[in-house]
């Protein structure tokens, strides 16, 4: 339990702060029988990886920066946990890999001078968690050396197959472990023990083709045997013949090949842009190929999240909310790859909406539904009955309209509609959802069955109870009513609504609010004079007319409740336009 709590870490506790408890998937099925058994990953992986902008030349010092950047934009708090050292951390010389006196990688310490456990350390001292990367096989240099096995009198000559070199994207040089021989699972157990003790969390295994099965195992084996929780990630393309035995051995495998474009300006492709469109559409066809294999314990990884540094990073904001909306249809581990120090303030927003993190942490994969042109329209049902629909429009000229039936999606009778994108409720439809996409452009919806009763219930904050010092303003455009409240720049400062209630249970409730500044004004949410969400994040909407939407839900009992906002930073609250009770 300990290891599976620890795998679920600060991500569950963020979704379940911002949902229900059903679309937590608390209520999901046990997982599917063949799954890895090894306790971790009941969620897809949220973190971030070096590959995609740091590519070849990670660094002690790098790693640290974007792990420090992880926190400092919050995203840490929406669940992102991982910092994952990729490849070309290692030592090569003429003949492959340098390796240590028992045939391990060596590290290069001209790029990491504290060695692997001290940036480990140091990840670890922010709450994060620690990622590391390697190849199956055996070092030229270690059978060169002959190296000893770690605790046994084998030696590398014993284990190694020189007749047949692995896949290596780096230093290269890698022989096929035999693993007939004895000495080979030991060789494995040292070099997961190793990770172990620097403190690994995750480990991705790369180059790994369906000749690679024993390599698979082996290191499932040497991992569990560690005793160390260490999330097991398969990389890259894996055949999808397979599916069933990655599904048993793995947390996660790549389904195809690297999303990064290599087309940027710098060496070997690097730089921006890290990927285009194209790389993004393809993954469409295989995320529906294997939807079936995906479920808590193991997931269809469709590679890093190339979102944050605006379209630089090669795609448009509309291509960018339909890869987050993607991943998180199919329950993709989250692993962004963009610079963390260089986020802009969309595309924190788009990685940040814990609405699509939701999603995508229900741990169900969708299914596809419509696939024609450049339509497409996905769709899950969630455990407690709503059904999440995502339309594309996977074009580059031209909109288009999408539509989904009733008949297809499941659904009998109308259904409320909220735009998870923006959280806001959308009206109630019957037999059919339709929108008009621009190129690239996505709706994702969640389609809760009935006609949800009474309208929603909208409370001005003009009409509201609020602290000495604040204003009913109206000089900032876009609001709702009469105007917003502006209260005072003080710790304490607040905003309390009265809301009634058909009836206890937990309940949606959305707070409308502008926030001009660069930092968050973060506020706690009490209901009936108790918080229940402490310092629940209210973030820069980048200008005072940008008004944005918090969701969260809230324990109402039958008839009048208070809901109140308080500040809790010198900032005070943002601007306040109104409460929507669901
Ligand atoms: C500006 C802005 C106000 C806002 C205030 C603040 O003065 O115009 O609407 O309330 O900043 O920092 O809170």
């Amino acid at each position: 339990m300990t290891a599976i709590r620890a795998a679920l870490g600060r991500c569950a506790l963020a979704v379940a702060l911002a949902l229900p408890l059903a679309a937590t998937g608390q209520s999901l099925a046990p997982p599917p029988a063949a799954a890895s058994d090894n306790g971790l990953s009941l969620r897809p992986a949220m973190g971030w990886s070096s590959w995609s902008f740091v590519r070849r030349w990670p660094t002690e010092a790098k790693m640290k920066a974007q792990a420090d950047a992880l926190i400092a934009s919050g995203l840490h708090e929406k669940g992102y946990v991982y910092v994952n050292l990729d490849d070309f951390y290692q030592k090569c010389d003429a003949n492959g890999f340098v390796v240590d006196q028992y045939g391990r990688w060596a590290v290069d310490e001209a790029k990491f001078p504290s060695g692997i456990k001290a940036l480990a350390d140091y990840i670890h001292s922010k709450g994060l968690k620690f990622g590391f990367y390697v190849t199956p096989g055996i070092a030229k240099n270690a059978v060169t050396r002959n190296t000893p096995i770690e605790g046994t009198s084998y030696r590398a000559k014993d284990i190694a197959d020189t007749t047949r070199q692995e896949k290596n994207y780096n230093c290269k040089n890698m022989y096929y472990i035999d693993y007939s021989k004895p000495g080979s699972q030991e060789f494995v157990n040292s070099w997961a023990r190793q990770f172990a003790d620097w403190g690994v969390d995750y480990l991705k295994i790369d180059g790994v083709g369906s000749h690679d099965i024993p390599d698979v195992r082996a290191w499932d084996r040497a991992l569990r045997a560690t005793g160390r929780p260490i999330n097991y990630a398969l990389s890259n393309n894996l055949a999808i013949a397979d599916a069933p035995t990655w599904r048993q051995l793995a947390n996660s495998w790549r389904t195809q090949g690297d999303v990064e474009c290599y087309c940027g300006p710098g060496a070997n492709g690097s730089g921006f842009p890290l990927t285009n469109w194209s790389k993004i559409t393809s993954r469409f066809t295989s995320a529906a190929n294997w939807q079936q294999y995906a479920g808590p314990g193991g997931w269809n990884d469709l590679d890093s999240l190339q979102i944050g540094n605006g379209d630089q990073i090669g795609l448009t904001s509309d291509q960018r909310r339909s890869h987050m909306t993607l991943w998180a249809m199919a329950a993709s581990p989250l692993l962004i790859g963009s610079d963390l120090t260089q986020l802009t303030a969309t595309d924190r927003a788009i990685l940040g909406n814990e609405r699509l993190i939701a999603v995508n942490q229900d741990g169900i994969a969708a299914r596809r539904v419509v696939n024609s042109g450049n339509q497409q329209v996905w769709l899950k049902r969630q455990a407690n009955g709503d059904t999440v629909i995502a339309l594309f429009n996977t074009g580059t000229t031209g909109n288009q309209t999408v539509a989904v039936t009733w008949a297809q999606a499941g659904i009998s009778g109308p259904a409320r509609i909220t735009d998870l994108w923006s959280g806001q409720s959308t009206g109630v439809v019957n037999g059919s959802y339709s929108v008009t996409l621009r190129p690239g452009e996505t709706r994702l919806i969640r389609a809760t069955p009935g006609d949800g009763g009474p309208a929603p219930q909208r409370y001005e904050a003009e009409t509201a109870t609020y602290s000495a010092g604040s204003t009913v303003d109206s000089n900032h455009a876009g609001f709702s009513g009469t105007g917003f409240v502006n209260t005072a720049n003080a710790v304490g400062a607040y905003v309390e609504w009265t809301v009634s209630a058909p009836s206890a249970g937990d309940t949606a409730v959305t707070l409308r609010y502008a926030n001009g500044t660069a930092a968050g004004r973060p506020m706690d949410i009490a209901v009936n004079g108790t918080v229940v969400a402490a310092g629940r994040a209210f973030d820069s909407t980048g200008t005072w007319t940008g008004w944005r939407d918090v969701t969260l839900t809230v324990p109402l009992k039958a008839g009048t409740n208070t809901v109140r906002a308080t500040a809790t930073t010198a900032d005070g609250a943002p601007n306040l336009d109104y409460l929507e009770r669901s």
